[in-house]
């Protein structure tokens, strides 16, 4: 039986849903750091006079062709052209192995809510979390614990799933990251974090810098997998996109930021260096928990709040794929999540055991884990962009008319969208691919 299209409750579902999308590990264990890399408040600048001006195109182009379209990635692709399906597909396909390495940090995350209560009986953390991920089976067990959780309200539905999912955890993730905030603040010279990510140093303004700041950008915004087309077909109003386009950019970033201020005292009051990823999330934060007072609640907080930020993106990277059985394949919802946690589970597993039992596997170079990080960061998500980009300004002929009447930004939008975000993604894929 074919399902009728679902659609939001109201704009503010939508943009809450598009939110927390756009808010999760990325926010947290990476802005923060390449903003302290790459100059303090010179990146931030650089960074919003980038996503104000160039990112929001790309996104508004995959809403636009979302909400216009009112089909997922390859129906949508289709209606432009029906050459163009293949094209629409290896957006689901990137989706998949998206969540293929997403969800084995989510994973992780699980264990680290359980373990907070005893944080103090683990010594060596960077010890810890190296055997903890090296082991065979539990590991693979949380992946699909995770998995399962996203799943389940993909597997409910638009509003009683995602919108339930989002309505929930998002005040949840925003209240704790405040507490968290104030706590951090008050540690002894809390104000050397903060000095970290805000001083400014003009000589980081490089070309580097700023492909930096670009490749963070599209990836927050989880730009170029079908996440946000997909979201932007179930908008059933016709209300231009553009406001909420910048309240998700916006409030992105006031969490990237927030993240920061959150982190980096907390690191500089303790004397550690600052790193990004799992080894600042796993080894350096949990030193730090055990030596605060509360330590062990503060760090529950800490990871229910990475919990609640992962959940929601990980609830839009599964949606794309859905939709997409879904609507080409006409099986039902439940059906189809059970299809994607089949497929989903085949990758994920040999990804989590990369890291012990398989880490001798490797394909260019790389453990299964790191390829497909790689793959879809460096290489599908721009490729996709750049897809959505040329078929929505060459042959769509998307317009700055329908979403500005001001004749400036009109015209800085079709540039954009024609010349300068491709040209920008061809730069990305270039260092992506030399690398
Ligand atoms: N935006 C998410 C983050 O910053 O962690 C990651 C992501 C979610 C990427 C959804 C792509 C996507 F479709």
């Amino acid at each position: 039986m074919e399902e009728k299209r679902p659609t939001w409750t109201s704009r503010y579902t939508f943009m809450l849903a598009a939110i927390g999308s756009a808010v999760g590990l990325g926010n947290i264990w990476r802005f923060p750091y390449i903003m302290g890399q790459y100059g303090g408040a010179v990146f931030l600048v650089v960074y919003l006079t980038l996503i104000m001006t160039i990112c929001f195109v790309p996104l508004m182009a995959e809403l636009y062709l979302g909400k216009h379209t009112k089909k997922e990635c390859i129906g949508a692709y289709e209606s432009v052209s029906p050459k163009l399906k293949p094209l629409g597909a290896l957006n689901p396909v990137t989706g998949v192995l998206i969540a293929s390495f997403y969800f084995i940090v989510g994973g992780w995350i699980i264990n680290y809510i359980t373990k907070s209560f005893c944080m103090s009986c683990h010594c060596d953390y960077a010890q810890y979390f190296s055997d903890f991920i090296a082991e065979p089976v539990y590991p693979c067990v949380l992946t699909l614990a995770f998995l399962f959780m996203c799943i389940f309200f993909t597997a409910k539905g638009v509003k009683k799933g995602i919108e339930f999912a989002n309505k929930v955890l998002m005040p949840l993730f925003a209240v704790i990251l405040l507490i968290l905030v104030i706590f951090s603040l008050n540690l002894p010279n809390a104000y050397l974090g903060l000095e970290y990510m805000f001083k400014p140093d003009l000589t980081k303004v490089t070309p580097q810098m700023v492909l930096a700041a670009l490749g963070q950008a599209f990836f927050t915004l989880s730009i170029g997998m079908g996440a946000l087309l997909t979201y932007g077909s179930y908008i059933d109003e016709d209300k231009n996109i553009t406001k909420s386009v910048y309240t998700i950019i916006l409030s992105d970033t006031a969490f990237a930021i927030l993240a920061g201020i959150m982190i980096f005292p907390a690191v500089f009051s303790f004397n550690l260096e600052p790193s990004s990823g799992a080894g600042l999330v796993f080894i350096t934060l949990p030193k730090i928990f055990a030596q605060l007072p509360f330590g062990n609640l503060v760090s529950f907080a800490f990871f229910v709040l990475l919990f609640c930020a992962a959940v929601t993106s990980g609830i839009s990277i599964l949606e794309a794929p859905c939709a997409t059985l879904i609507e080409q394949f006409k099986i039902s919802r439940i059906k189809s999540c059970a299809i994607l946690f089949g497929i989903i589970s085949l990758i994920a597993i040999p990804a989590t055991l990369s890291f012990g039992l398989l880490n001798k596997y490797t394909l260019f170079n790389k453990t299964i884990f790191d390829f497909l990080d790689f793959t879809t960061s460096n290489i599908l998500l721009p490729l996709n962009t750049l897809i959505l980009c040329l078929i929505a300004g060459w042959m769509l002929k998307l317009d700055g008319r329908k979403f500005f009447t001001n004749r400036v930004l009109i015209f800085m939008f079709n540039i954009c969208l024609k010349f300068i975000v491709p040209s920008a993604l061809i730069s990305l894929l270039y260092i992506g691919l030399r690398n």
